[in-house]
């Protein structure tokens, strides 16, 4: 059985969490899009495990692990996540494997990243500025890009480097009068990159129909969300790959026929962090209510993320265009102590209603939400397992957002822990 884990919002939905325990059934976990941009925290007993480009699944020691052909692989935090958890006892040669043809995020693209939003100004992206744009830029160019099987032959490398360098220097000093880039510097550092990282590089594509034809059970993992999406979310807002399902198939070579269940995560309320459009934002007492009881600070930058009421005509598209099969519903214990609880039906722009999100600028700018409201539950709700024992008012919600949705909630989270989640 395949499964693909995929965000509904924008990115932080809790998929690290519903990958590590779907990844007890599985034999292979795959990580398919994004950069060190996604940050996925896993807690396991006493310990917290904060992930940014080795897959979830990881701290299942059985499991494989892949990263494919469209991650932007930053070398210097995947070496420190490999030593990091190779100190606390996790091995993972034989165990993990990186495509050859995964992008390389180099210096110059983190700079370039940083370069190009103090520039914006006010109309930057609010990107993690962990070179992301960048590296994918160069991927869709071409000329420049520097991919992992590169890091083969070092003498091309570092003929390649130097024109890379060249180049981008150029374009540093023009436009932001910015020091030009040392290419041995970067060559140096693709030295150790090659031997730290070359003993995990492989065809990854050819690696998954292996395992596809053997029958073994894999799970793909999404990163960011569906509305950040480069083609589907709310551009330019977005990062800059497709962090939809529909990313899965390109991110990996593997066809989304092949894979049986989509599963679509989101939290019982709206989080972004970054610039962008966000309708159901509670920029207010309970939008702050809602961060500090949810913990909602990036786990990549620290930033405050904004907070907002669950948005259901954001998640219906999400889930459509994903063709989600059903939901994890997660952080619902977070919305305890609120009064009132809202979830937004149907979108409103001028005269007319909207039940499809329109993924457009300046339509979404223009929307004013229509609101469910419904009462809200004190109990706590972090030691329940099982849906009829949560307070009726909480069964009420998950009920709602099933039907505003279309699909079903299949597991609930109410807590940070494996065991705080409910199955039905
Ligand atoms: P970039 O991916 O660093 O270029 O950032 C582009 C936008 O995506 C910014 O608004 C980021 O805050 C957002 N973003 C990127 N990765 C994540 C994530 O894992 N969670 C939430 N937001 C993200």
């Amino acid at each position: 059985m395949n499964h693909c884990v995929v965000g509904l919002q924008w990115g932080d939905e809790g998929k690290g969490k519903i990958v590590d325990i779907l990844a007890e059934q599985s034999d292979v976990v795959v990580r398919y899009s994004g950069g060190a941009n996604a940050g996925h925290t896993v807690i396991i007993g006493d310990d917290r495990f904060a992930l940014h480009l080795l897959p979830s699944g990881v701290l299942r020691p059985n499991v494989k692990c892949v990263i494919t052909n469209a991650v932007a692989l930053d070398p210097e935090v995947v070496t420190t996540e490999i030593q990091g958890l190779t100190a606390r006892g996790f091995t993972l040669t034989e165990r993990l494997f990186i495509s050859e043809n995964a992008h390389l995020v180099l210096d110059y693209h983190k700079t370039e990243d940083r370069l190009r939003e103090e520039s914006l100004g006010k109309n930057k992206i609010g990107t993690t500025i962990r070179g992301i744009g960048p590296c994918y830029a160069d991927k869709v160019q071409r000329s420049y890009a520097i991919r992992m099987g590169d890091l083969r032959d070092l003498q091309k490398l570092r003929t390649k480097l130097h024109a890379v360098a060249e180049y981008k220097s150029k374009l540093f000093q023009v436009l932001y009068n910015a020091e030009a880039v040392d290419a041995e510097a970067v060559f140096e550092k693709c030295k150790s990159h090659a031997e730290r990282l070359l003993p995990f590089a492989t065809d990854t594509t050819e690696m998954l129909h292996k395992y596809i034809a053997e029958g073994k059970s894999i799970l793909f993992e999404g990163a960011q969300g569906t509305l950040l999406d480069i083609d589907h979310g709310t551009f330019p807002f977005v990062t800059s790959s497709n962090s939809s399902a529909l990313g899965m198939p390109a991110g990996s070579g593997v066809p989304a026929k092949l894979v049986d269940k989509f599963i679509g995560v989101v939290k019982a309320y709206s989080t972004r962090v970054g610039a962008g459009p966000f309708p159901t934002e509670q920029d207010n007492e309970i939008g702050r209510y809602i961060r500090e009881k949810g913990n909602e600070y990036g786990t990549t930058t620290g930033r405050p993320r904004r907070c907002g009421w669950f948005d259901a005509v954001a998640v219906r598209y999400a889930a459509q265009i994903g063709a989600v099969d059903s939901i994890a519903l997660m952080h619902l214990d977070t919305l305890a102590g609120l009064q009132e609880l809202k979830i937004c039906m149907e979108y409103q722009i001028g005269q007319e209603q909207a039940a499809f999100f329109p993924a457009n600028l300046d339509k979404l700018s223009q929307v004013r939400c229509v609101y469910e409201t419904m009462p809200g539950w004190d109990d706590d709700i972090t030691g329940i397992d099982d849906f009829n024992d949560l307070p009726l008012k909480a069964q009420h919600f998950v009920c709602r957002v099933e039907e505003m949705t279309k699909k079903p909630v299949t597991i609930i989270g109410v807590g940070p822990r494996r065991s705080q989640t409910i199955f039905r």
